[in-house]
């Protein structure tokens, strides 16, 4: 492909690997990151994977001037936006701050690729826009309901990019929507760094594991589930950065917005991924049981058949790849 690929968030735990997955496939990355909440120590660990440098603009992607600039400097033939602020709980408590990076950045960064004429998207949506799913598995068609801030955020993208695909046929559009992405690079040099306590379970179980971070909390053992704890669907996060280069490879003849569900197409429950995580570490992690969250659901996996059937991609790697690729990440120190 001619031109580099804009990755925005790119120094954050998708775009990251996603990324490297680009460079692997022998295309360009160029990251537009404000570090918010990733670390610039990631960069030199993406140029030496990647056996070669791998650009990147320090800028907030809401800032339009510094988008032209970029735009302008750089042969872009598609963006990945990866940039964004997540978390069901935190979103609840700064709705301002999600509206305005989740939406707003998605807005300002069309109208600038609009300007330069570059019209391929993918863009990183969340299952979080289904909410508490009618019928599982959840498959694209499923009404989008989300219950927070988070997902009517990622909602509210996402409805914007299908009005721009309405209004001008040039625009491509591949929504992904993540499932939990887990895991971390086999190098261990590139994985997950959440800022304070991790809010997912897999990077909790690593810090637990890891000693000094006390038992785990499990919200609730009464969920209408096999074991009562509730059940999700995990993907490595290296199947799901492979998952953004066969969208780029699709955008190529397909015109429109399409959303898919990247994930296993099954749910493991949280005691076992513990268990599985136990078997990977060597260690028994002390956990408990508290009460459930409010706005938690049982239990929700993905139907990916749709991207199996278009992007020819599905999920590889197991619980246990996810298990043992995230403590050795680990191991490595866990962050940057
Ligand atoms: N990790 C998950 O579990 C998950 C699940 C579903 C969807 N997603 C979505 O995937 C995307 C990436 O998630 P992640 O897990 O890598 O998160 P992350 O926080 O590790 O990465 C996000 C990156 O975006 C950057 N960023 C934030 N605001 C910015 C701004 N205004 N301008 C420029 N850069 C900015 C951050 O510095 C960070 O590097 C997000 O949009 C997120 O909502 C993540």
């Amino acid at each position: 492909m001619d031109g580099k690929i804009l990755v925005t968030g790119g120094a954050g735990y998708v775009g990251s690997h996603v990324a490297m997955a680009l460079a692997d496939a022998g295309l360009v990355p160029i990251i537009l990151d404000d570090f918010s909440s990733s670390s610039r120590a990631v960069l030199p660990r993406l140029s030496a994977l990647a056996g070669r440098t791998v650009e990147h603009v320090e800028a907030d992607v809401r800032d339009t001037a510094a988008l032209r600039k970029l735009f302008h400097d750089h042969p872009i033939a598609a963006v990945i936006h990866c940039a964004g602020l997540k978390g069901v709980g935190d979103g609840e408590t700064r709705p301002l701050a999600f509206w305005d990076v989740n939406v707003g950045g998605t807005m300002a960064l069309a109208e600038v690729m609009g300007e330069a004429g570059v019209a391929r998207l993918v863009f990183s949506s969340s299952a979080t826009v289904y909410g508490q799913p009618e019928s599982l598995p959840v498959g694209e068609d499923a009404p989008l309901k989300p219950n927070g801030v988070y997902g009517r955020t990622k909602r509210a993208a996402e409805d914007f990019l299908r009005d721009l695909t309405r209004a001008n046929p040039n625009w491509r559009i591949a929504l992904l929507r993540y499932f939990n992405p887990a895991g971390a690079h086999p190098s261990a040099r590139i994985g997950e760094a959440p800022l304070g306590r991790p809010d997912n379970l897999v990077p909790l179980l690593c810090r637990i594991a890891g000693g000094g971070f006390g038992e785990l909390a499990i919200f609730g053992s009464d969920w209408p589930t096999e074991d009562g704890t509730g059940v999700r669907d995990y993907l490595h996060v290296q199947d799901l950065a492979e998952g953004h280069l066969a969208a780029i490879r699709f955008l190529a003849t397909a015109p429109g917005a399409t959303a898919f569900n990247l994930g296993m197409g099954r749910g493991w429950s949280v005691l076992e991924v513990v268990r599985a995580f136990e078997a990977a570490c060597g260690r028994r992690i002390a956990r408990s049981f508290v009460p459930r969250r409010p706005g938690d659901v049982a239990c929700y996996y993905a139907d990916p058949a749709r991207a199996e059937a278009l992007l020819a991609w599905r999920a590889r790697r197991d619980l246990d790849a996810i298990c043992a690729d995230a403590w050795r990440w680990q191991l490595a120190g866990g962050g940057y």
